[in-house]
């Protein structure tokens, strides 16, 4: 049998800054005999509420520095960018595949949903986009679904600051989600890398309601697409004590371990520093 020497490489992941770490955590839980190269673009963070241009411009060069370290697949990590630079960063792939949050998670909504009504929460540069709505209506075809978007921008901060737990966050949460409870939606997609550490609060204050996280699903995305293109690492099947991950960021945070450490929930190697 002719070994494909592409299952070594690794599989690229990018995003604004830290919070594409719970895609990351999703990623090692399907695919933890992978390689990763983690690009997270600290210096430039936020993306969610900067203009559609200039995401545009700060994921076609996050995308050449992945092409750059010869991954063999791509993965947006960030909402903001699936949702208003997907093309942008296929455009700049060199013909690999690329995996963006939005479809997975949209498909994975349909799926969950009994009621057809979905509610979509992200940052104002995702819900602004309406990717989410235009996927889950075109991915519907034609049946009766209705979509609620909210933006959520104190969310990020909150996570970031680790105050999951702090009473006024659960204020802020009943908040942003009031009209979606009133609207009775039955699925709720977490559109942004930062909610899935909101999820177990979420869930509290929805408890019927299913949570989508897009990173899981759009890790289960990546799983299919490497084994369909026969791309799976497999040499490396020993026990996996520690993920393979090689950190770059555009800026060192002076919290940057234990941050990422809440998203991972495993201690990251320190980050090698570039600029883009
Ligand atoms: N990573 C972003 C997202 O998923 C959140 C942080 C930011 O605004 O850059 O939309």
């Amino acid at each position: 049998m002719e070994i494909n020497h592409n299952n070594l490489l690794p599989i690229g992941v990018f995003d604004s800054g830290i919070g594409g770490l719970s895609v990351l955590k999703q990623l090692v839980r399907f695919l933890p005999q992978e390689n990763y190269i983690y690009l997270g673009d600290t210096a430039r963070v936020p993306y969610g509420n900067k203009s559609p241009e200039i995401v545009k411009q700060y994921a076609a060069e996050c995308t050449d520095f992945l092409v750059s370290k010869q991954v063999k697949l791509i993965i947006a990590a960030c909402n903001t960018v699936s949702s208003v630079a997907l093309d942008v960063v296929s455009k700049h792939a060199n013909n690999l595949p690329v995996i963006g949050m939005i479809e997975p998670a949209s498909s994975a909504a349909l799926r969950e949903s009994s009621n057809g009504r979905i509610g979509i929460i992200g940052t104002r540069a995702t819900i602004s986009s309406k990717a989410y709505e235009n996927e889950i209506t075109k991915l519907s075809g034609n049946k009766n679904l209705k979509v609620f978007s909210k933006p959520c921008p104190l969310f990020v901060p909150i996570v970031e600051e680790g105050m999951m737990k702090h009473p006024s966050t659960k204020l802020i949460a009943t908040d942003y989600v009031r009209d979606m409870i009133d609207a009775h939606v039955d699925t709720l997609v977490l559109g942004c890398t930062h909610y899935p550490l909101l999820s177990q609060l979420l869930q509290e204050i929805m408890p019927e309601v299913t949570l989508i996280d897009s990173g899981e699903h759009a890790s289960v995305t990546a799983l299919r697409i490497l084994a369909e293109a026969r791309q799976l690492q497999e040499q490396r099947k020993e026990f996996i004590e520690k993920p393979n991950v090689k950190f770059y960021v555009t800026d060192l945070p002076a919290n940057f371990a234990a941050q990422a450490n809440m998203f991972l929930g495993f201690e990251s190697d320190k980050p090698e520093l570039i600029s883009l």
